[in-house]
């Protein structure tokens, strides 16, 4: 619940979350009161063809007698994708009690989305925004696979509407998963490439909402717990796999109960558009424009970025308190990873700064953005 009529605090964070290697052994225990409910299972597409993670899965949730189970492969999932999953489900003609599902953002996103429109024969595009809906949603129970976005917690399902030129979420408390179980053990993959990506998702949470002209004490801690915990969780990962990813889930919690608390700036912005009109992924788009964000924010005035900065030095995640520092090891952890930017050429520049800058997102910047502001962060050399 972000503080937007001047409170000095407003809390909200109604997911129940469990975190434990293994946990998901134990799902039993968490959802006793779900195990009766006719189930559908949601699971990303890549755990179709991995025999090891489907059995964890299937094990893990013998105890549901009456449970269907479906995989998305959409990624930036649209209305369109939405609607076509639904028409799958709804020919089985069966009355779901509980959703789960297990996966990344996109999937997490899809989950929730069936949540509201399953029982739902309105127009489903017309849901899109801040509460414009009351009836009562599909309990979701949420298992993240990857760890960055913070779609597990949030209350919010977020597609694209193809026809109106818009990505946003079908925003309501009452898409809020009830329960989100963290099992590190579950998502451990050599995919590093993919987990390192995904994890910059959540360091765009935390770098960009610690300075959120509507952030307070609590965001501000969220968010360097959070951007600690991830970069640490990185800097680890190789050696150790379990303890990285605990560190980077951990951190990702963080990261996203401050933006939830807060906003974020304009990688988080831009990032809408840029799946919006060139179909780039949103996590990509963090981990290809992050650093110019924080060159340009501590630009206009090195104070906007200065505790997180002295936080990051104490914890010895980079050495001086400055922003040349954490941009230097992001750069580094791209280059490690094998992380290509996404680089943009004039026309596709020019066509978005007009879009970017009227993102109600950006109201909350510790600066206002010129033209030209957003024409540098774009152009990535
Ligand atoms: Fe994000």
């Amino acid at each position: 619940m972000k503080s937007l009529n001047n409170e000095n605090l407003s809390l909200n964070i109604s997911t129940k979350i469990y975190m434990k290697n293994r946990l998901l052994l134990e799902s039993k225990e968490y959802l006793k009161v779900f195990k009766n409910q006719n189930c559908l299972i949601v699971l990303d597409d890549y755990i179709k063809n991995n025999k090891n993670k489907l059995n964890y899965i299937k094990k893990s949730f013998k105890f549901i007698k009456k449970k269907t189970i479906i995989f998305n492969d959409k990624f930036e999932p649209t209305f369109t994708n939405l609607k076509e999953i639904k028409k799958n489900i709804n020919n089985k003609k069966k009355k779901y009690g509980l959703i789960i599902v297990v996966g990344g953002g996109s999937t997490i996103d899809i989950g929730k989305g069936l949540s509201v429109i399953i029982n739902y024969n309105g127009n489903i595009e017309k849901l899109q925004g801040v509460n414009k809906f009351n009836f009562n949603t599909i309990p979701v129970i949420t298992i993240p696979s990857i760890f960055g976005s913070g779609a597990e917690i949030t209350p919010s399902a977020v597609f694209i509407n193809e026809k109106k030129k818009v990505k946003g979420g079908i925003n309501s408390e009452l898409v809020q998963p009830k329960i989100c179980l963290i099992d590190p053990y579950f998502s451990l993959s050599n995919d590093y490439k993919q987990q390192i990506i995904c994890s910059f998702d959540s360091l765009v949470h935390s770098i960009e909402s610690f300075s959120s002209t509507i952030g307070n004490n609590f965001t501000k801690q969220m968010a360097m717990l959070g951007c600690y915990y991830v970069l640490q969780g990185i800097k680890i990962l190789k050696n150790n796999d379990l303890e990285g990813l605990n560190k980077i889930a951990e951190g990702s919690l963080y990261s996203i109960i401050s933006l939830l608390h807060s906003e974020q700036n304009i990688t988080g912005a831009s990032s809408y558009q840029l799946a919006l009109y060139f179909g780039y992924k949103h996590a990509h788009c963090g981990a290809s424009f992050l650093h110019k964000s924080i060159e340009l924010t501590s630009s206009k005035n090195s104070k906007f970025l200065k505790e997180l900065l002295l936080f990051l030095k104490n914890k010895k995640i980079i050495n001086r308190p400055v922003a040349s520092d954490l941009v230097k090891l992001l750069k580094k952890i791209k280059k490690t990873f094998k992380i290509s930017d996404i680089k943009l050429n004039e026309k596709e520049i020019k066509f978005l700064v007009p879009k970017i800058k009227n993102m109600k997102m950006l109201d909350f910047s510790p600066f206002k953005y010129s033209k030209n502001d957003i024409s540098y962060f774009l152009k990535n050399e």
